[in-house]
């Protein structure tokens, strides 16, 4: 049996664990969130991280901090996941969905004008697989407009562009620690603040909208509600789970690489031959996701189908959310690439400890052979 994912374990979560255990503190902001925040914050060239407990927590106060609010309009891919759309309308704001590009499944950059409004608040591009796009003209055409970027940056932990990690584009970023990603803590994020104008009011909203942070700096004597907030703190078992997680971050990265790149070795003649087509190898982008798309849906679930009677976990992404029932109820024009891509992709098993690459790609070749 190949699963689809396997979290990797690094060894030392159950130590970092112990620590805290022994340590009895227990709620966010404690020495390993710290030591964690430290290092998403030099490694990833942002100016603030916070620790929240999911991506989905992450996108949810971006947004928030964002100001996003009734009325307003925030442009993302319909190819996402659900988060992305719900953060924008959780805040009464409108998703405005934006096409992709089919080399690599994200916003397609010459799209986004076409639906700028005089509503538009933001941009929300979304790096699939850990794949940048060209975010520098994103964010070119976001300050012509007087708009914010807020990139969904979920898979992208450990993807650069341009020289720069990929997370310090944009205003803020979100990320993602769900246990399907590249480093993980079973469920987390971060929240990235690159625009330190968004890092005073971040520390108010994650703490319930409480000025607690200062209370315990000694900066004011009691704490007490002075602005809009929930609960976005990562508790610390998960942050020490988290920071050794981190620790590995260069090796866990470096062999997903990899097997991506293998899969990409192997899979080269059937591209040649017209049977699929192979995920872009963005330049930077951190393994995340090795995608395949077929030339038809039917070839698609048929080879998905064949994969699984052979004890190999190959799966599909996303159902277009401008098609899904909740997004039915929010306007979109025609998307025509997001429509297309969307039935022909096969994502294919890839994980820390998978050693059988080759016998997926064999599995794959010997269904395609014998589809005229
Ligand atoms: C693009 C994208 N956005 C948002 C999320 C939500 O992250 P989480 O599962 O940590 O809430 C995920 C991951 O699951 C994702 O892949």
């Amino acid at each position: 049996m190949i699963p689809f994912n396997k979290p990797r374990l690094t060894g030392n979560e159950r130590v970092y664990i112990d620590e805290v255990l022994k340590s009895e503190r227990f709620a966010g902001g404690g020495p390993f969130s710290e030591k964690c925040a430290a290092w998403l914050e030099s490694r990833l060239e942002c100016a603030k991280a916070f620790l929240v407990p999911s991506g989905t927590a992450a996108l949810e106060m971006m947004m928030l901090l964002a100001g996003v609010g009734p009325g307003d309009e925030v442009i993302l891919p319909s190819f996402t996941f659900t988060s992305t759309a719900n953060a924008v309308v959780l805040r009464g704001a409108t998703p405005m969905f934006a096409d992709i590009r089919p080399d690599t499944m994200n916003i397609d950059e010459e799209q986004i004008e076409k639906v700028i409004t005089p509503q538009t608040k933001a941009i929300c591009p979304v790096y699939y697989a850990g794949a940048a796009c060209r975010v520098e003209l994103i964010e070119a055409l976001a300050k012509r407009w007087g708009l914010l970027v807020l990139p969904d940056a979920a898979q992208a932990l450990g993807s650069f562009h341009k020289g720069r990690p990929l997370c310090s584009y944009g205003h803020m970023a979100a990320l993602s620690f769900h246990e399907t990603k590249n480093l993980h803590c079973g469920e987390g994020g971060a929240l990235l603040v690159n625009n330190s104008a968004f890092a005073e009011r971040a520390e108010i909203v994650m703490e319930k909208g409480t000025d607690r942070g200062k209370f315990f700096r000694g900066q004011v004597d009691k704490y007490s509600w002075v602005d809009l907030g929930s609960s976005f703190l990562m508790n610390e078992i998960t942050a020490a789970f988290l920071y050794a997680q981190l620790e590995e971050a260069d090796q866990t990265l470096q062999h997903r690489l990899e097997l991506w790149n293998l899969y990409y070795q192997e899979l080269e003649p059937l591209e040649k031959l017209g049977k699929l087509r192979r995920a872009t190898p963005v330049d930077g982008h951190n393994g995340h996701i090795f995608w395949i798309t077929l030339n038809d849906e039917g070839t698609r679930n048929a080879l998905m189908d064949e994969l699984k009677r052979k004890g190999i976990g190959a799966t599909f992404h996303y159902v277009p959310l401008h098609n899904a029932p909740m997004g039915t109820r929010f306007p979109s024009g025609e998307l025509p690439v997001t429509e297309d891509c969307a039935v022909r992709l096969l994502r294919l098993p890839l994980y820390h400890e998978l050693s059988e690459v080759l016998r997926v790609t064999e599995a794959v070749e010997s269904f395609l052979q014998r589809v005229p």
